[in-house]
């Protein structure tokens, strides 16, 4: 074998590469001892072992979803290559989480630590430890009703009460205690079998049932509130795993804050030139606030004198592409402060180090539902007490803190203890279309922790019989319920793509559902408001938004196709798309989003044998299609130039945002629903009054 060269180029990069390998596996191994759960690890397995159903509550931080996983992998239980599936209400937590741990383990991503998320699937046939959303274990369920694959499933974050935990909770329910019946039954089948063997001594026959191993649960939460838990899986066992917390100072302000964004923006700034080092973390509603607050930042940072501008900002939301979401994790480059701005997302699903101080302007973004009109809506509510303890909680993770808290004390006296679980303001139809699909008919007497109104219930069941979706008895229609349950949509998105299969649109249908399904394509930054309408003119369609919509999508994908004639490579093209979007105004991490979006559905459709075909210049074709997809959404002009939403007979006003806005249209379908002071409608085409009932002959009777 010859002999390695001691020194020279390339012995000594690699020589630095591994020292600097081995100081990381070693910050790790240190990390992960000294987290609160290590020192539980035995007591946990145990609990584990001895319990079917566990809840482990306890501090953000400590080390619950990271570790806990591993540890039960160490302990054994992935033996006959199952599965450790770990459920997350939001997508960035599943794959942050998972690439840790994938780095914790020392193994690439996809193999033994992998996660799947709705639109993007990092698993392989070795991965054991699956971080993964909760919508898509209930998914999974539809194929596999005992989900067989899995010998624990845990179920995180469940204090957020999202809809889908809600759901899934029911059902790993029934999957557990029908999985405990089957290996009842198997193991009386061995004995009877094993007496036989021994009495008439034949040999015995493999046993046809599948052996599945009783479902192991773990349900973790971050508040205190595990008694409901409990109560719900029959007095299951609760463990508490002790946090660190050092102590938080509560600062308010003396009088409500008219704006809350520009008191964010002096407030980040107070603490930057006043407070000592340490990173902020900033609370806000929406990828719109944090985008325009994160511009903000950057224009002051020029007025600043050179020795007082270095602060660096990260934007996190639910919605960031994957990869920029794991800036939040990376530190500040040295001497800069660095100020993440955060949506909701990082008040437990996860945790950033570094934090010293928080801003809370004590709002959050939430669904709403309203069962008479059957109207869901996103309105920004104030947060509840919980949340606002769980906000100031993330400043003293490393030492002690502080939290402003821009509201007066006064408010926060009166918000509501803990927020009202989501399945109780939502609109139910997707839900129910899931449930229908794992056949469970009985959606009223469905074991749901918190039931929803019996009103909410029957108006979704109603909605899903006007979609087609179910036939007169209620039951799922085949094939066009069975189809609508399969795509990863709410139903009426996902019967927009059927019925556009038929009118031959679906090519512009993808577009727009794909458009829709993220946040703002368009910005309009506040000082350069003209220059951002001008540039909106190229794409709009005086038709209405959705056409509008596909024209930005198809001038994209042709910036993206000069880019691959001209042999560019895959980096410079999306340089160059980035580019594009910002001469635009074009938000270029939303229009990515699409992007993924759409090849997904696309693998969806065709998977369906659905045709992809375009109308061309017919958009009236279009339109008429949309018409018939969303017909539940249509409103009508009245006389005094306001709106009536058909379905709900409320007053609507078109949005600003709109390309219909200021315009004299007679009718429009839409397909949203924004309420500040007013209710808007967002999201719109102008159609014939007259295509209503001619399309929807179900729900408008003419005359
Ligand atoms: O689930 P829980 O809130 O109890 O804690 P965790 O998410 O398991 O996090 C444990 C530790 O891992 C935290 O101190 C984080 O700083 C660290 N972590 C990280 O460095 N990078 C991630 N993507 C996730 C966690
Ligand atoms: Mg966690």
């Amino acid at each position: 074998m010859p002999a390695m060269p001691i020194s020279g180029g390339k012995a000594g990069q690699s020589d630095h590469r591994t020292n600097h390998f081995i100081a990381r596996r070693q910050l790790i191994l240190q990390q992960r001892k000294s987290l609160p759960i290590a020192s539980v690890e035995k007591r946990l397995v145990e609990e584990v072992k001895k319990n079917d159903t566990l809840i482990v509550v306890g501090e953000t931080g400590s080390g619950k979803t990271t570790q806990l996983p591993q540890y039960l992998h160490y302990a054994g239980f992935c033996q006959d290559n199952k599965i450790i599936g770990i459920t997350q209400p939001r997508r960035v937590a599943a794959v942050t989480v998972a690439k840790r741990v994938a780095e914790e383990c020392n193994v690439e991503l996809g193999q033994k630590v992998g996660y799947s998320i709705r639109f993007d699937d990092m698993t392989t046939a070795a991965t054991r430890i699956k971080y993964m959303t909760d919508g898509l274990l209930v998914r999974e369920a539809l194929l596999d009703p005992h989900l067989s694959k899995y010998s624990i499933i845990i179920v995180d974050e469940a204090h957020e009460r999202t809809v889908h935990t809600d759901v899934l909770l029911g059902l790993l329910k029934n999957v557990q205690c029908a999985r405990s019946k089957t290996s009842e039954i198997n193991r009386q089948t061995d004995q009877k079998n094993f007496r036989q063997d021994q009495s008439e001594g034949f040999v015995l026959k493999p046993c046809q049932t599948s052996k599945l191993a009783p479902l192991k649960l773990i349900i973790m939460s971050a508040s205190l509130d595990a008694r409901c838990f409990s109560e719900y899986f029959g007095g299951a066992k609760a463990v508490h795993v002790q946090g660190r917390q050092y102590p938080v100072d509560i600062l308010y302000t003396y009088q409500p804050e008219p704006d809350y964004l520009d008191a964010t923006l002096i407030t980040i700034f107070q603490i930057h030139l006043e407070e000592g080092p340490g990173d902020i973390l900033s609370f806000l509603t929406g990828q719109e606030e944090i985008e325009s607050v994160e511009r903000l930042v950057q224009e002051r940072i020029q007025q600043l004198p050179q020795e007082n501008n270095k602060i660096t900002t990260i934007p996190i939301y639910s919605s960031l592409p994957s990869d920029q979401q794991m800036n939040a994790f990376k530190p500040a480059p040295s001497g800069f402060r660095k100020v993440i701005l955060a949506t909701n997302i990082a008040e437990t699903s996860v945790t950033i180090p570094g934090i010293k101080y928080v801003i809370d302007p004590g709002l959050v973004k939430a669904r709403s539902y309203n069962p008479v009109t059957g109207m869901e809506s996103l309105i920004i509510i104030p947060t509840s007490k919980a949340q606002a303890l769980q906000r100031s909680g993330r400043a003293g993770r490393e030492g002690p803190g502080k939290c402003f808290r821009l509201y007066p004390e006064s408010e926060f006296v009166k918000m509501v203890d803990s927020t009202v679980p989501e399945i109780k303001r939502c609109n139910l139809s997707n839900v129910v279309l899931q449930l229908k699909a794992l056949g469970i008919d009985d959606i009223i007497g469905f074991d749901f922790m918190e039931k929803p109104s019996r009103m909410a219930i029957v108006k979704s069941l109603e909605q899903l019989l006007l979609l087609g979706a179910l036939t007169d008895d209620y039951k799922l229609s085949n094939p066009v319920g069975v189809q609508m349950a399969r795509l990863p949509l709410d139903p009426m998105y996902s019967k927009a793509l059927i019925v556009a299969n038929e009118f031959k649109c679906l090519e512009e249908m993808l577009i727009v559902v794909s458009m829709l399904s993220v946040e703002s394509i368009f910005y309009f930054p506040r000082e350069k408001l003209e220059e951002a309408r001008a540039a909106r003119k190229n794409f709009s369609s005086s038709e209405g938004d959705h056409i509008t919509l596909v024209n930005v999508y198809r001038a994209a994908a042709d910036c993206l196709e000069k880019g691959k004639n001209s042999n560019m490579k895959e980096k410079t093209m999306e340089k160059t798309l980035n580019k594009w979007c910002r001469e635009n105004f074009i938000n270029y991490r939303s229009l990515r989003h699409a992007r993924d979006i759409h090849s997904q559905i696309q693998g969806h459709v065709q998977q369906m044998g659905l045709n992809i075909l375009s109308c061309g210049e017919d958009m009236l074709q279009f339109r008429r299609c949309l018409t018939a997809s969303f017909f539940l959404n249509a409103a009508i002009r009245q006389p005094d130039g306001s709106y009536r939403a058909m379905a709900s007979g409320q007053n609507v006003q078109i949005h600003p945002s709109s390309v219909l806005f200021r315009t004299k249209t007679d009718c429009v379908i839409f397909n949203e629903l924004v309420r500040t002071n007013q209710t808007y409608v967002r999201n719109l085409t102008r159609v014939d009054p007259l295509w209503l009932p001619e399309l929807a002959p179900q729900y408008y009777t003419e005359g």
